[in-house]
């Protein structure tokens, strides 16, 4: 029968296809010495599992799966649907994916199939029903891996079998009436009024702006037509493979926002995530770290698996910088130490062909007398030595509400400013918490707000009644509040809420502001009041009245001189605070130690700009990870038993510049 996936799992992606058998034996050789014992297995298979319509060949995989199991390696095996071979889209060339602006994408690459695609949709469950038949009581399978990265190529499709799938999506959404959808719509505007669902359109490329709302539902259509292709699947293996958890990896990173994942994961058994960091951006830990608390809210706050990122370099941003000694070690465990329990890559070995090939693996083409060998075996014995923490998770008092609509809402065009970034302020107000110790749940604005004594509501552009009636409710329970820029400003239909912004947030806040007053690029403002210095701002600003709050920090220049800038009010037994301009770093920090001894949420010992320290609470014990990213030791305050070290550490911590160190504590 199969097994349970092994605690804190370390490994990736295998393609041995790729390679001739030769160095599948070499390939489980190392696997053992690095410590590998899951791997994902037929990604991007399909034309080797069915070389035509009616041709099958499992040989090869019957073989590994045999050959990994002897090798005691357990098997993430995926359903191999993620990209369709070169037959089925000759055969059905009306499956590939059309853009906004009418090109017809090409098979070649890889995910070439339109998501509504019921062709698609029918040979991928063959293909699914076929593997889940043949391996679902083989010993070496743990778990299994839907598609890959659903949407990562062919997220959006704008053909003719979409913009029918998208009526038909639009028509259980507007009841079907299309009374309601020219309501929710706004097509007084611009004469776009319908008279049947048949004249609506995908928003493809139009004259000027489509209708913002088009574009929103647009947007949710196409995650939802994703998530169903994941739950098609997940069905067919629930009934042949019960009792094996399906998973499909998520992207949770800054580069993406296509899928609605905080909705997503509440259909997996187990959810997994792929991240990459942004190569050469200084700091590029602290998205990580936002990353990885997003998505241990993704899993509703259980432990997660950590799908794949790099040993290295990747191929694909524009220059691929290699990680510094020491820098993967880091980025691994500081996944772990955000509540993942399996660390595994993309890809075992470092592909000798195809658009990959300067993708770092965790065998590289220099083979295993390399630095990045010895780190890979290194990270597998730290990783074995802190097995323990594996079922644990994080337990926090503050929590940053983050909202995949109000991001796609946020950033459609025909906005006062192409400056304001959804994922910008959560990103800066995270960082700055860390800086201060404080530990961050990433939840959406749904999720219960009631043990949290500090929320944070950055950019919260688009919100439901009662979402915003919540944000005010945890305000009136005690909680101290944070609302952003550009929050509260429409509802669900992205129709402006009126009587003055942030209007979802207005009488909580107790501001009124009249006028956005968005800067100009390269221009910045000061700001006085959070501390003995003025600090900087850019981006925004507004025209702000105070119906309640009184003004804690005021603009010292430009277009709102003299105005609030930061507003604070007290609601029940707790308060409300409004930041209506883009605070700089430094801003930032004076802010959020305003927000952290109003709100005494818990600091953990040892934290700094550079010092990553966070907490995964067990049954049992809990456990603090301590992540050394600066250049100086740090020292942390702290009773307990280091796993790294095998040592106890009675208050006197020291971690070394670029060192980790993970405390059981006493
Ligand atoms: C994604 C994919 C992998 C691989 C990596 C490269 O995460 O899932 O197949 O392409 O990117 O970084």
């Amino acid at each position: 029968m199969p097994t349970p996936l092994p605690a804190l799992a370390f490994g990736g992606d295998y393609n041995p296809e790729q390679w001739p058998r030769e160095a599948h034996v070499e390939d489980r050789e190392l696997m053992r010495e690095s410590g590998v014992d899951l791997v994902t297995l037929g990604v991007f298979s399909w034309a080797w599992l069915q070389p035509g319509p009616d041709q099958w060949d499992f040989a090869w995989l019957d073989e590994q799966m045999d050959d990994l199991h002897a090798a005691g390696i357990k098997v993430d095996l995926a359903t191999a649907t993620a990209s369709p071979p070169p037959w089925l889209t000759q055969r059905h060339p009306e499956m590939l994916p059309i853009t906004h602006d009418g090109r017809t994408l090409s098979p070649g690459g890889r995910q070439a199939f339109c998501p509504s695609s019921p062709i698609y949709r029918e040979h991928a469950l063959a293909l699914c029903t076929a593997l889940a038949e043949r391996y679902h009581d083989h010993p070496a399978l743990a778990l299994w891996h839907v598609s890959n990265e659903l949407g990562c190529h062919n997220a959006r499709c704008y053909c003719d079998v979409s913009a029918a799938a998208f009526r038909d999506w639009l028509r259980a959404r507007y009841d079907d009436d299309v009374a309601h959808l020219n309501d929710a719509w706004g097509t007084a505007f611009w004469s776009q009024r319908y008279d049947d669902f048949a004249q609506v359109l995908p928003p493809r490329v139009a004259p000027t702006h489509a209708n913002p709302t088009q574009q929103l539902d647009f947007l949710r259509f196409s995650s939802d037509q994703l998530l169903d292709n994941f739950v098609v699947e997940r069905d067919v293996l629930h009934r042949i493979s019960p009792g094996v958890p399906v998973t499909t990896n998520f992207m949770v990173m800054r580069q993406t926002m296509e899928m609605d994942y905080l909705r997503w994961g509440r259909e997996l058994d187990v959810v997994s995530n792929d991240h990459y960091v942004i190569a050469g951006e200084e700091g590029s830990h602290r998205e990580l770290a936002f990353s990885a608390d997003l998505t241990r809210g993704t899993a509703g706050g259980r432990p997660w698996l950590l799908m794949e990122h790099s040993t290295s370099a990747v191929n694909w941003q524009p220059r691929n910088r290699a990680k510094k000694p020491g820098e993967m070690i880091r980025n691994s465990l500081a996944h772990v130490a955000h509540g993942a329990d399996a660390v595994l890559y993309f890809q075992w070995r470092a592909s000798r062909a195809g658009a990959e090939k300067f993708h770092s693996g965790l065998l590289p083409h220099a083979g295993t007398d390399t630095r990045q060998w010895r780190e890979v075996v290194e990270l597998s014995r730290l990783l074995d030595s802190v097995e323990e923490v594996s079922g644990s998770t994080a337990r926090n008092e503050a929590a940053i509400l983050f909202d995949y609509e109000a991001w796609w809402g946020c950033e459609l065009d025909s906005h006062p400013s192409i400056d304001v970034r959804y994922r910008d302020r959560a990103e800066d107000l995270h960082r700055a918490l860390s800086a201060q110790g404080v530990g961050v749940d990433v939840v959406h604005p749904s999720a219960d707000l009631s043990s949290y004594k500090l929320v944070v509501v950055p950019t919260l552009y688009l919100v439901s009644d009662e979402a915003a009636a919540a944000v005010a409710a945890a305000a009136e329970a005690g909680a101290t509040v944070v609302v952003t820029y550009f929050s509260g400003i429409v509802d669900e239909h992205d129709h402006i809420r009126l009587g003055g912004y942030p209007g979802a947030f207005r009488d909580l806040l107790g501001v009124r502001t009249t006028e956005f007053l968005p800067l100009l690029e390269g221009e910045s403002v000061r700001v006085e009041g959070l501390g003995d210095a003025a600090v900087g701002a850019d981006t925004w600003a507004e025209d702000l009245e105070l119906a309640g709050a009184s003004a804690v920090a005021t603009y010292v220049d430009g277009p709102a001189a003299g105005l609030p800038a930061v507003t604070r009010r007290e609601v029940g037994s707790g308060s409300a605070w409004y930041v209506a301009t883009r605070l700089d770093p430094a801003g930032t920090d004076r802010l959020v130690e305003h927000l952290v001894a109003e709100s005494g949420v818990e600091q953990l010992p040892g934290a700094g700009a550079d010092v990553e320290v966070t907490r995964r609470v067990g049954d049992a014990a809990s456990w603090l990870f301590v992540i050394n990213h600066g250049g100086a030791p740090a020292a942390v305050p702290v009773h307990g038993h280091d796993l790294v070290t095998g040592r106890d550490v009675a208050g006197d911590l020291e971690v070394a510049a670029g060192g980790v160190a993970v405390v059981r504590e006493a």
